[in-house]
């Protein structure tokens, strides 16, 4: 598999890398609802395609109850993506909660997950923009932080300062904040990824005295630019689309449930 930064030699090593599927179901139906995040403070780097992917494999293939959040105001891409596919008669698998964060219908973040947590097994977060406050409160209550961008300095600028916002919040999480930035838009055939990687890492060793840094996953696994991902507007994935998300999601929850187990 292309998408292993550091490819497993063994199926040994690969299932010491990865949650098994029936290990991530009972896990999450023995807690109040799994929130996954999916957040960096900047646009367009793959955050929606990100968590309709995710909220697919959830729903369609862990059979799980899934709602997605759309915190975007602005784009509001995952309310548009469920009306055009209602609108062709596609079967949505999960709920979709608009959560407004400005006007008068406005709650903080915070208090709606809270609400869903008890309703659905999984929430997935799709987090707009650069709302600091949301995503403060979302760092706050999700298990899982998602931090999807291209290998490309365009897109990673910001993860240096979405990581010290997260690091800062998390203090707030009782459950704990676990942290996976990953690439998205990957081709294989390039270096991109690693080139991209090695100038974070300096990045990030740069950060100031006050950092925190937050439980971070290793980044093994990244996540391809396969055409299906762009048609996926007005196209249904198809279960064999959602594999690789799945690995991310196995790769992602392995620590989480040992760190529980613990
Ligand atoms: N894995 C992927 N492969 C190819 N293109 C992608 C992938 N993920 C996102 N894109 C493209 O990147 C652009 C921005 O994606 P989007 O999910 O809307 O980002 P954001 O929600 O962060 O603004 C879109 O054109 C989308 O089709
Ligand atoms: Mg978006």
């Amino acid at each position: 598999m292309a998408n292993w930064r550091q490819k497993p030699e063994s199926d040994k090593e690969l299932w010491s890398l990865m949650a098994p599927v029936a290990g991530i179901v009972k896990w999450v139906k023995s807690r109040r609802g799994l929130v996954v995040g999916v957040g960096i403070l900047k646009g367009g780097t793959g955050k929606s395609t990100s968590v309709l992917y995710l909220a697919l494999y959830f729903a369609r293939v862990l059979n799980l109850r899934v709602a997605v959040v759309d915190t975007d105001d602005n784009s509001q891409s995952i309310s548009r993506w469920v009306a055009t596919h209602t609108a062709l008669g596609n079967n949505v698998p999960f709920e979709l909660i608009v959560h407004p964060t400005k006007g008068a219908d406005a709650i903080p973040l915070k208090k709606r997950l809270k609400s869903l947590k008890g309703q659905y097994d999984v929430v997935v977060v799709d987090l707009g923009g650069g709302d600091k406050e949301t995503f403060i409160d979302l760092c706050a209550e999700a298990r899982l932080l998602l931090m999807p961008s291209a290998p490309s300095g365009w897109e990673t600028d910001r993860i240096q300062a979405t990581l010290q916002t997260a690091a800062r919040a998390a203090v707030l999480n009782p459950e704990g904040l676990d942290v996976y930035n990953f690439f998205v838009k990957c081709d294989f055939n390039s270096t991109l990824p690693e080139e991209e990687r090695e100038a974070m890492a300096i990045d990030l060793s740069e950060e100031d005295e006050d950092f925190v840094p937050p439980p971070f996953l290793h980044p093994y696994f990244d996540i391809s630019k396969a055409p299906h991902h762009i048609r996926s507007w007005n196209v249904m994935p198809r279960r064999s689309e959602l594999e690789e998300w799945g690995l991310l999601v196995r790769h992602a929850m392995k620590g989480i449930i040992e760190e529980d187990a613990a």
